[in-house]
């Protein structure tokens, strides 16, 4: 089926867009301050954490005067929001709403830098009796800004689930749930005649666990596929490589489906979880980081979507803190970068070259065997590292402590890593014919630690840094982007065709 709609409706739409966004600016990554957690750190806390992480941009799901006074004087840029309890009262009373102006956000700003207000929170999906005001909230808010003559610098929205798009794939199909027009209509006519954008929560974990296996969990993770396997929209022969800017462009379709072609996007959450329960498989640490540490890379990188390349697509990951007391299933509590301690859950691997250490000063890199390796090539350069390499193996020996776990990767990655921190981490001692690959997170595991971990435990090093963080030194490719890790090819094009056909 794919040749034909391919052919048929291939000039469309291609042209429609002429975008206005101004390319020149950088798209930003901020983060979700959820408050759920038994031991919620201070303000202070949470804006130290902000400011040891060099995170400039945050979105709170209230306006808590606590955490505003506490961002004061920190150059954080703040968006808060009317929590959907409000909503009903702040979209029925044009003075309710110029209140909840001018004690939450008058009261806070210049010293508090408040840019933006989110009025609910997916709202349509989420409390669809409030529907029908949720314009005249935004309206509200918006008129009590103008009021106090901060409308330029504080934008009004309100996020939405993804989910009120129907048929995203292909994204030039996609249209905005019909039966929100009577909203979405006058909505966008507000976002684009107040220079606002829309606020949009992308969560290609849902999708993908949705999917039922349709959807490719590297394609979520937006690790690489080979061209030929590339997701590729029929009507607009766009490709797409990961889920996440396929649904930003069905956005922008559904916007432009209403005539709307000039409101950027902003996606107000995103994020992958850490911890999941037995039906939750892929919600662990290695996915939760493979996916921020792309999608950061991706956004910082001002990569923008196939649509628009380059047009930035500023980012809050959701979330900074895990929350313990998130009801539901055991992902719900494990969105967080940081537990309450302000302790990474995981060390993000950054920069443009590859995995980065967030702060960058310490300059810690290992070597390992490359994800998906071949294991007779990985055999022999263990045999080649423990023999002609001169390295001590004897951790390896049964009864030692890096014996487990028995495999060839594991002892392998204990060897390569021996073998180039006793070359003094030399360019090119990490190759093994191109089955090892350098990466910065701590493969030290139990008693078993690596040359170079410190005697650390675990994978996390203070400093994590979410900043595009200084010109990374390390060289090598990491192993999630390494050729050789494109090994088996999961899907093939009948697939894909079912996927966005
Ligand atoms: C607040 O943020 C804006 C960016 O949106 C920036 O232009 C402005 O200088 C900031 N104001 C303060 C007081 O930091
Ligand atoms: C709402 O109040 C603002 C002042 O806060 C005023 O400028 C505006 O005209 C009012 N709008 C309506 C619809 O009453
Ligand atoms: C569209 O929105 C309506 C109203 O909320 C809802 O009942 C319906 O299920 C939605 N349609 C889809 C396909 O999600
Ligand atoms: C969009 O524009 C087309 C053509 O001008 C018009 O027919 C259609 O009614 C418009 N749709 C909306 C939602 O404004
Ligand atoms: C960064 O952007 C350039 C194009 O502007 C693109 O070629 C490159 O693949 C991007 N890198 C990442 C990691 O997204
Ligand atoms: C990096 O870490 C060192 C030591 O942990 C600390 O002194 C320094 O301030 C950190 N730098 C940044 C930019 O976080
Ligand atoms: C980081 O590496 C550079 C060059 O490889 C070296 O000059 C510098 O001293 C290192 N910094 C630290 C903190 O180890
Ligand atoms: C590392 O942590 C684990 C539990 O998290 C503990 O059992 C182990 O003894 C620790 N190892 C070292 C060397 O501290
Ligand atoms: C790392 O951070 C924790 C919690 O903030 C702190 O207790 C610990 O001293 C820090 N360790 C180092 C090496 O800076
Ligand atoms: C990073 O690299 C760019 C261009 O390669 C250079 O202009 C800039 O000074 C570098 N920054 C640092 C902190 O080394």
């Amino acid at each position: 089926m794919a040749p034909f709609l391919l052919f048929l409706l291939l000039p469309a739409l291609s042209t429609v867009f002429n975008h206005a966004v101004a390319a020149e600016e950088k798209a930003f990554i901020g983060v979700n301050l959820g408050t759920d957690l038994s031991d919620m750190p201070s303000p202070t806390q949470v804006v130290a954490l902000l400011k040891a992480q060099q995170i400039h941009h945050v979105r709170l799901y209230d306006a808590d005067e606590g955490m505003l006074k506490a961002l004061a004087n920190t150059g954080i840029q703040v968006t808060v929001s009317v929590p959907n309890e409000q909503l009903l009262a702040v979209g029925q009373s044009n003075a309710t709403a110029a209140n909840w102006v001018s004690r939450n956000v008058a009261a806070h700003v210049p010293a508090t830098n408040i840019t933006a207000i989110a009025v609910g929170s997916e709202v349509l999906t989420a409390m669809p009796n409030a529907g029908p005001v949720l314009v005249s909230a935004l309206k509200f808010i918006h008129s009590a800004l103008v009021a106090s003559n901060l409308d330029n610098q504080i934008k009004v929205s309100t996020p939405h689930a993804s989910a009120i798009i129907l048929d995203s794939f292909p994204p030039s199909q996609a249209f905005f749930n019909r039966s929100w027009d009577n909203v979405m209509v006058p909505l966008l006519k507000f976002l684009q005649s107040s220079d606002s954008y829309l606020m949009l929560n992308v969560y290609p974990y849902y999708d993908y666990m949705q999917s039922n296996g349709v959807i490719p969990l590297d394609y979520a993770l937006f690790r690489p596929l080979p061209p030929n396997k590339e997701a590729v929209d029929a009507n607009t022969l766009l490709h797409y490589t990961n889920v996440f800017d396929a649904l930003i462009d069905a956005a922008r379709f559904a916007m432009a489906y209403l005539n709307v072609t000039n409101v950027p996007v902003v996606v107000t959450e995103s994020g992958w979880p850490a911890k999941g329960d037995s039906s939750e498989p892929d919600a662990t640490v290695d996915n939760a980081n493979t996916y921020n540490s792309n999608l950061i890379r991706h956004v910082l990188n001002n990569t923008g979507t196939p649509k628009y390349p380059g047009v930035p697509v500023s980012t809050y990951i959701y979330e900074l803190y895990n929350e313990d007391l998130r009801p539901g299933s055991l992902s719900e509590k494990n969105w967080g970068l940081f537990d309450a301690n302000g302790v990474p859950v995981y060390v993000l691997h950054l920069t443009g070259s590859g995995m980065i250490l967030a702060n960058d000063t310490t300059n810690q890199t290992y070597c390992i065997a490359k994800e998906g390796a071949d294991s007779k090539m990985l055999q022999a350069a263990l045999d080649w590292a423990c023999g002609p390499g001169k390295v001590d193996c004897s951790s390896l020996l049964q009864g030692q402590p890096c014996y487990e776990p028995d495999t060839v990767d594991a002892h392998a990655t204990y060897a390569f890593n021996e073998y180039y921190h006793l070359m003094g981490m030399a360019p090119g001692t990490c190759y093994f014919n191109g089955v090892a690959a350098i990466t910065t997170t701590d493969p030290s595991h139990e008693t078993c630690l690596f040359a170079g971990s410190g005697g650390k435990n675990g994978t996390f090093l203070n400093g994590t840094s979410l900043a595009p963080s200084a010109n990374s030194t390390a060289n090598g490719s990491p192993f999630r982007f390494s050729g050789a890790a494109l090994s088996p090819l999961i899907i093939g094009n009948l697939l894909w065709s079912l996927v966005f056909l």
